[in-house]
């Protein structure tokens, strides 16, 4: 039994399988997920094509407008903007990279930070993103950072997209097909605006543990954690 309170943080970067692991963890231990990549991403969405370039009054007066839930535990668990479930609308590489600018903003970080903090108030979660160990829960009580190479990433995301498994036949063909080039250049893009911007940028907490997942399977990894929470 879990405590209300309880929280795990696992920050990374785009494609290294944060999403999957946090899912199945928060569904291990009867507790909800929260994706706050989703929650700028609904933010990139909602503010539409270069959302970012508004002007700092017009993004709070519209920031306002939008408020976050999350409803369910474990697998179902599911962000609300204003009532309703995100959909797929918001799962696209050029949604995830206008998130990646409408994320650079002061405005909307403190505003997603107050957002995130709220609903950790209100029950236990495994919180995933890139800042979660760091800035929004630096009282955690685990920390998980999950890294790879970009390479590695790109074909994960790509084998994902054509719902593929890495042992598949068809797997083993995809190396030199120009949406995987697409895809490491989309994901190079986003990582160098991540790791590289003024504010909340991506990096391990001091008290984080870090796991490299490029030579692991989902299940290594989901072991190794599982060994660290000692489950
Ligand atoms: O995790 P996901 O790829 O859905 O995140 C989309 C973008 O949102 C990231 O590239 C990042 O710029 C931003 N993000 C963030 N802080 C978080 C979660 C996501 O800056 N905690």
């Amino acid at each position: 039994m879990v405590e209300s309170g309880f929280i795990i943080t696992i920050d990374g970067p785009a494609g290294v399988g944060k999403t999957t692991l946090a899912r199945r963890l928060a569904a291990h231990l009867n507790i909800a997920y929260l994706d706050t990549g989703a929650m700028f991403r609904a933010v990139a969405w909602k503010l539409g094509q270069d959302g970012w370039l508004k002007d700092e009054q017009t993004l709070a007066r519209e920031l306002k407008r939008m408020s976050f839930t999350l409803t369910g535990q474990g697998e179902e668990s599911s962000v609300c903007l204003n009532g309703k479930a995100l959909g797929p609308e918001i799962r696209t590489e050029t949604i995830g990279l206008w998130a990646s600018n409408v994320a650079k903003l002061r405005v909307v970080r403190d505003f997603l930070k107050k957002a995130q903090q709220e609903i950790g108030r209100q029950t236990s979660l495994v919180a995933e993103g890139r800042d979660m160990g760091t800035v929004v829960f630096p009282h955690a009580r685990y920390k998980f950072f999950l890294d790879a190479s970009a390479q590695v990433r790109a074909r994960r995301r790509y084998l994902q997209i054509l719902d593929l498994d890495e042992d598949d036949p068809e797997a083993q063909g995809i190396e030199d097909s120009p949406e995987l080039k697409t895809i490491l250049e989309q994901i190079k893009q986003r990582d160098e605006q991540d790791r590289n911007r003024a504010i909340a940028p991506l990096r391990p907490a001091k008290d984080a543990i870090v796991i490299d997942t490029s030579d692991l399977t989902l299940d290594e990894v989901f072991l190794l954690m599982k060994n660290y929470l000692n489950l």
